[in-house]
């Protein structure tokens, strides 16, 4: 069915809203469901709970059209939904296993409340072998539609996304899920459900790869003394490996990469299989955290005992509010753990009341502020509005002006004229 679908969407977090936004947009009728009462309270005033570029209008449209409704609960959303998507959290429980308690949760609500002839689909990101789990618990046919949008364009990636992968036993089933998406005029894979999840998983490895492989070519680089960012250059131009994905920065983060790469090498080893290189990538994120906190060490004079060190940036990346798993933090950890006093500004996060994840972090509430008094400032996510300062005030502000380019952001020599000394990532 191309449009006019009666779809539910269950979740409307990171996945679930932009989903739900965008099946609207393709001209089904969507009805969201979502528990959490502050996020459903929000929601049902018109507010959108998160910072994703372009969501709010377009769930605002949606809603002012009525193709899109919210409610609380995974059954109501189910009545009369030719299908359901699930768009559930599936965190990581540290040890690489996947913690599916929502998942099945909303299985078990469904058992029962589907319409007969109903299609789930799972969005969620699950171990290989979750979709079969779920066919037996909610007796209807499960296809697997993993997603692959970025958070901060997610409704850019939504509405153009660069394929559309479908997955079950039942092939009808998962052509007919596939359709739903014709409108975006994206290539459409279709596979069994196995394939489908190890998709997912093999497609955050990959990149997860790529951005190890670009932070070690930058400390390959700082050792031969060549510049990662025309070695970036020289290599993008060659089509088989392109020019994105390539930036090199404090390791990556985020709420996907890192439980992913963990998972999948749970799942490869659960199946007997050694996933060496991916096992490497994932050590190799690590180095790259811990290069940028010897940078920060070496810029405050060899130690950080009793020093401030300047934090620009807490979340993983810049575009979204979101600070799970995010590199700035963990850095900032450590440079604690070291001595250090950190004072850090980021433009999602307001002076005041610290969030139990930035315990021991003195919030600022602009860049200059976070300044002041420091050996040295870190720049940690990758936030446009850094190239912008004033870097004179900046070095007056600070004991003495040193920084740490962990975006490659800045221009070296201005800052230089700034009186900074200055270093970046695998930077000449
Ligand atoms: C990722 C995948 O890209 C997406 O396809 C999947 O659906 C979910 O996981 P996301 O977590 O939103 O998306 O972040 P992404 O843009 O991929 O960035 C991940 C991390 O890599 C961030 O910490 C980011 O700063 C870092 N990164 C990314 C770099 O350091 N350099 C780059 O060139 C790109």
């Amino acid at each position: 069915m191309t449009a006019g679908a009666r779809v539910a969407v269950i979740g409307a977090g990171y996945v679930g809203l932009p989903t739900s936004a965008v099946l609207a947009r393709l001209g089904h009728t969507v009805t969201c469901a979502e528990r959490d009462e502050a996020r459903f309270g929000a929601l049902a005033a018109g507010r959108v709970p998160m910072l994703e570029e372009g969501l709010a209008e377009m769930v605002h449209d949606a809603v002012a059209s009525g193709a899109l409704r919210f409610v609380r609960s995974a059954a109501e959303a189910a009545r009369g939904a030719q299908f359901v998507f699930v768009c559930v959290a599936t965190p990581g429980r540290g040890d690489g296993a996947t913690d599916l308690s929502a998942v099945e949760q909303v299985a078990s609500e469904l058992a029962g409340a589907l319409e007969p002839g109903a299609i789930v689909v799972n969005k969620s990101t699950v171990p290989v072998g979750t979709a079969s789990a779920l066919e037996r618990m909610t007796g209807a046919p499960v296809v697997s539609n993993p997603e692959f949008l970025r958070e901060g364009s997610a409704v850019r990636d939504s509405l153009h996304p660069d394929r559309v992968v479908v997955g079950a036993d039942d092939r009808r089933a998962a052509r007919r899920v596939g359709e739903l998406f014709s409108g975006t005029g994206a290539p459409l894979v279709v596979t069994d459900a196995l394939t489908a999840e190890t998709i997912k998983y093999a497609s955050n490895a990959f990149l997860a790869t790529k951005l190890s492989f670009v932070n070690a070519l930058a400390g390959l680089c700082e050792s031969v003394g060549a510049d990662v960012r025309d070695v970036v250059l020289g290599l993008g131009y060659d089509r088989r490996i392109g020019f994105d994905f390539l930036r090199p920065g404090p390791g990556w983060g985020g709420s996907c990469l890192p439980k992913d790469t963990d998972a999948l090498l749970r799942v490869a080893e659960a199946a007997g299989y050694d996933f060496a290189l991916l096992r490497a990538a994932v050590e190799a994120n690590a180095e790259a955290r811990e290069r940028v906190v010897r940078k920060v060490v070496h810029a405050a004079g060899g130690q950080l005992s009793g020093r401030t060190v300047g934090v620009w940036g807490l979340t993983f990346k810049a575009g979204t509010d979101d600070r799970r798993m995010s590199p700035s933090l963990a850095v900032s950890r450590r440079l604690m753990d070291l001595g250090a006093v950190v004072r850090a500004y980021d433009p999602t996060v307001p002076p005041g009341p610290v969030p139990s994840d930035l315990e021991g972090i003195v919030l600022c509430a602009d860049p200059y502020d976070a300044c002041r008094g420091a050996s040295a400032v870190a720049l940690l996510t990758e936030w446009e509005e850094f190239c912008g300062l004033d870097f004179a005030k900046v070095a007056g502000l600070m004991s003495a002006p040193a920084l740490v380019d962990a975006r490659n952001l800045l221009d070296p020599a201005a800052l230089r004229r700034a009186g900074f000394s200055y270093t970046g990532m695998g930077r000449r």
